[in-house]
């Protein structure tokens, strides 16, 4: 049995404590994120080293900046054939579109936007001065993602439904802030189980803390999923 569908996110400051947990984990995990204090401190290396082990890689490096300096890097990450490479929708259409132009040059990399990080609430986005609720302005730039010739966005499993309404079934949806029934949010606001975002149709769901941050990774993931929801949750893997 393998969870397909669950990306455990390797926020490491170095490879070994990585490593560890992808050999805890063993056949039940197939894809990792590889964020930023990994990247930071491994670099392409880590990438490597997942590949070599059959893994499937999301790097979530976040990009944003001007559209020049983001089509670079994102030029040097498409070389690392990861099968996931985030870009912040909140860039605009121009950046956006200076990366989804480089997709000629990969049949593998799926290029994802981030949308409104779920650390973020509606009083956080009021602190910036942006007025709308979070389900005005993930449809916006999730609608402008699609527009721009994304493969997908990242969002709160919460906000699935109406993303795949306007984008189609067809456009990933990958959610974090997962969270077991009675654990600590930590620093997420917008949090769901992982049992809830199968419900609610997420494609993949991004898990940290929850299993990386526990002394039995294996048991903690299989405890993520609610004993009467394992049929539903190995229908939901054999969909895609
Ligand atoms: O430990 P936790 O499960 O909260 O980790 C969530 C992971 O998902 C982190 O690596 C974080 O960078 C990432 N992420 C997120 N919210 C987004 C995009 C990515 O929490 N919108």
């Amino acid at each position: 049995m393998s969870f397909d569908k669950v990306i455990i996110a390797l926020d490491f400051s170095n490879e070994a404590d990585a490593l560890k947990i992808v050999d805890d984990l063993g056949e039940l995990v197939n894809f990792y994120k590889v964020g930023l204090e990994l990247f930071c401190s491994s670099g392409p290396s880590i990438i490597k080293k997942l590949k070599s082990l059959d893994k499937k890689v999301f790097l979530d490096l976040k990009l944003h900046d001007i559209p020049n300096t983001v089509q670079k890097a994102a030029k040097v990450c498409l070389k690392y054939d990861v099968d996931l490479l985030t870009i912040h929708t909140i860039g605009g259409k121009k950046m956006l579109e200076a990366v989804t132009t480089l997709k000629k040059e990969t049949n593998k990399t799926k290029i994802i936007g981030v949308t409104i990080l779920t650390s973020l609430n509606e009083d956080d986005l009021n602190e910036l001065g942006i007025n709308v609720s979070i389900p005005q302005i993930v449809k916006r730039l999730s609608f402008l993602a699609k527009d721009c010739n994304l493969d997908g966005v990242v969002a709160s499993a919460q906000e699935v439904k109406f993303i795949k309404e306007i984008c189609g079934k067809d456009f990933l949806v990958i959610t974090p802030g997962i969270r077991p029934h009675n654990h600590s949010k930590n620093d997420q606001k917008r949090t769901v189980t992982a049992d809830e975002a199968i419900a609610m149709g997420a494609d993949f769901i991004v898990v940290g803390r929850a299993v990386t941050s526990s002394s039995t990774p294996k048991k903690a993931l299989m405890s993520l999923f609610a004993p009467k929801d394992k049929n539903v949750h190995s229908a939901w893997n054999q969909q895609k």
